[in-house]
């Protein structure tokens, strides 16, 4: 199939887009300072893999807190690992319906799966492993290129 080619220059930090890449929807994440410091101050006890070590992303993309290229850009196919549901993007921190310790990222609705803002997989989901990272490049600043 055809890579697809987004424009990012007007992502907002906080801001998603989806992309559809093969018939899937690819989340495009701009991931602000206050998001990415929560990020590494995430317990890694709290998640089930929070190095990846799992192969659900290519090669070259760094295993760190981060799973990304760009530390400030998220690239993930927004399917949940457990039975496909759609997780949403859930941002906000402590919001009253997911409790005081969220820190942002993606709350499936089917079954509870809560994954963090790079897609790892938080503890006690029914999800068993990270979100998927596709192959994806940057044409330059502004042009992601997934494929
Ligand atoms: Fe997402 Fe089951 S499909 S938790």
């Amino acid at each position: 199939g055809a890579p697809a080619k987004a424009d990012i220059s007007k992502l907002e930090p906080g801001q998603q887009m989806i992309v559809e890449w093969r018939g899937k929807p690819v989340w495009v994440v701009k991931r602000g300072q206050e998001a990415l410091k929560n990020l590494e101050a995430l317990d890694p006890s709290r998640l089930a893999d929070p190095l990846s070590s799992v192969p659900q992303q290519p090669d070259y993309i760094p295993k760190n807190a981060y799973r990304a290229i760009r530390d400030d850009i998220s690239v993930l196919v927004g399917i949940c690992t457990h039975l496909g549901c759609s997780p949403t993007y859930r941002p906000e921190v402590a919001p009253a319906d997911l409790g005081a310790d969220w820190v942002g990222g993606y709350y499936c609705p089917c079954h509870g799966s809560r994954f963090d803002l790079s897609g790892r997989v938080l503890k006690g989901s029914p999800a068993p492993t990270n979100l998927v990272i596709p192959p994806y490049t940057f044409e330059d600043d502004d042009i992601l290129v997934v494929g």
